[in-house]
């Protein structure tokens, strides 16, 4: 068959080498993609919110499935618009339906769903601007610190986390008037938790699920976790706590509860669901939904996972996943990305990047790649992904460490701790 993959990053060159290994397809084309996924596929120069070139593309290419990776194309709706079109609708997508894309589009959204199913969350409630003042009251009756969201996609930093009454009061004024445009129209306020955070993904046909490798990114730019966030620094999996017990619990009390809420209300979601949960004493609490794989996760789950990957979504649109196993790699896998200097903050694109070729033992996945006059050259902030498997932590975390260390271009940074923090 041949697929159609939407998306541009090191999770889409990850699941883009994954499916390229599967003896069920022709070809894969990825749009718009980067350097890396053009070594496994054919890029196409489409965005991935560009529904109509879209359309015209599988229409012309007889693609057969479409795997949309980011969630902004799922928040505009890409699931309905192939059901609607008399062309298009039996082409499977995998991804929500826009209804469904609220999990991951909408905090209070996400926050209702799991109070009218029993899933274990942070208490919280949502307010807008005319409801300021009783938004300031429900913070004094919070203790510090004080979480703040964004009720809409923000770019990934629409979650403020305040040391003090005094700044969480400025900040969801600010919000509600307007911080992150009709994002903070809504903010929801949340009780803090106090845990070690792990990421659980499953796919689902909205009925039955499998539940795939777990995972642990990084967000911090510094060693320890120290400095501001980025769009992740790295991943590790597995995870040591999430033993057996613990994933017992994640299952019985987070991953079945949602997709049976998905059933029960005839939610349409044939795709990712990715639980991010914290570990309070013993126990999952849910801290979001999101509605596609992680970044960096993914770059080290598809290495754990054993599967054909198009065969699960195959399964996915032929009422046959639950019959699925799911296999892992009993390696462990660690990705170390590579960054732009500066990153977070400014930083320069173009940066000529040599000695990809040397690094053998292990896979490098792009990020912010592409190709100019004959070159790779950086064009992001998260440049790429040196993934290693080892059989221990430490012998993965120190293949990707001297993956990282072959690669060279002006700025180059990288964390050299992913995992520190885990047994
Ligand atoms: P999100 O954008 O929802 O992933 O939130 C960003 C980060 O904020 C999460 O990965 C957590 O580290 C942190 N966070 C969000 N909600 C809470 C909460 N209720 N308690 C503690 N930390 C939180
Ligand atoms: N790594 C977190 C995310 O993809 O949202």
């Amino acid at each position: 068959m041949n697929i159609l993959l939407l998306g541009s990053g090191g999770r889409e060159h990850a699941l883009a080498w994954k499916i390229a290994q599967s003896k069920l397809v022709e070809q894969l084309y990825i749009a718009p993609g980067n350097a890396g996924t053009s070594q496994v596929g054919t890029n196409v120069n489409i965005s991935a919110e560009d529904f109509d070139a879209i359309k015209d593309f599988t229409l012309s290419n007889g693609i057969d499935m479409v795997v949309v990776v980011p969630e902004a194309p799922f928040v505009k709706g890409i699931s309905d618009f192939f059901k609607n079109d008399a062309q298009l609708h039996q082409i499977p997508v995998v991804g929500p339906s826009k209804f469904g894309a609220q999990m991951e589009g909408s905090k209070e959204f996400a926050k209702q769903f799991m109070m009218r199913h029993g899933i274990p969350t942070a208490a919280y409630q949502a307010f807008t601007k005319e409801t300021l003042q009783d938004g300031i009251a429900f913070l004094r009756t919070l203790k510090a610190p004080y979480v703040l969201k964004a009720d809409g996609l923000a770019a990934g930093k629409g979650v403020l986390i305040l040391p003090t009454l005094q700044e969480a009061e400025k900040e969801l004024t600010e919000m509600l008037n307007g911080m992150f445009g009709a994002a903070s129209a809504t903010v929801v306020i949340e009780e803090f938790l106090s845990g070690i955070e792990c990421s659980v993904f499953a796919l689902t046909d909205g009925k039955d699920y499998v539940i795939l490798p777990e995972a642990k990114d990084y967000k911090r730019i510094g060693e320890g976790d120290t400095g501001l966030n980025t769009g992740g620094m790295g991943s590790i999996s597995p995870v040591s706590f999430a033993d057996k017990s613990f994933m017992q619990k994640v299952e019985e009390r987070i991953v079945k509860p949602t997709i049976d809420g998905l059933h029960q209300e005839n939610i349409d979601y044939k795709g990712f669901v990715f639980f991010g949960l914290i570990k309070v004493n013993d126990d999952p609490y849910v801290i979001e939904y999101n509605v596609r794989m992680g970044d960096p996760e993914t770059e080290s789950v598809m290495l754990r996972l054993e599967n054909d990957l198009v065969a699960l979504f195959q399964a996915t649109f032929n009422g046959t996943l639950k019959s699925q196993v799911i296999r892992h790699d009993p390696r462990y896998a660690v990705s170390v990305m590579l960054v732009s200097g500066g990153y977070p903050g400014d930083y320069e694109k173009g940066k000529v990047i040599s000695g990809l070729d040397e690094v053998t033992d292990s896979l490098v996945f792009h990020a912010g790649t592409t190709q100019k006059d004959g070159a790779v050259v950086t064009a992001g902030g998260r440049v790429m992904t040196v993934s290693s498997y080892g059989k221990t932590k430490d012998e993965a975390l120190a293949q990707s460490f001297i993956g990282a260390q072959k690669i060279n271009y002006e700025g180059k940074y990288f964390r050299r701790d992913i995992g520190f923090d885990l047994q």
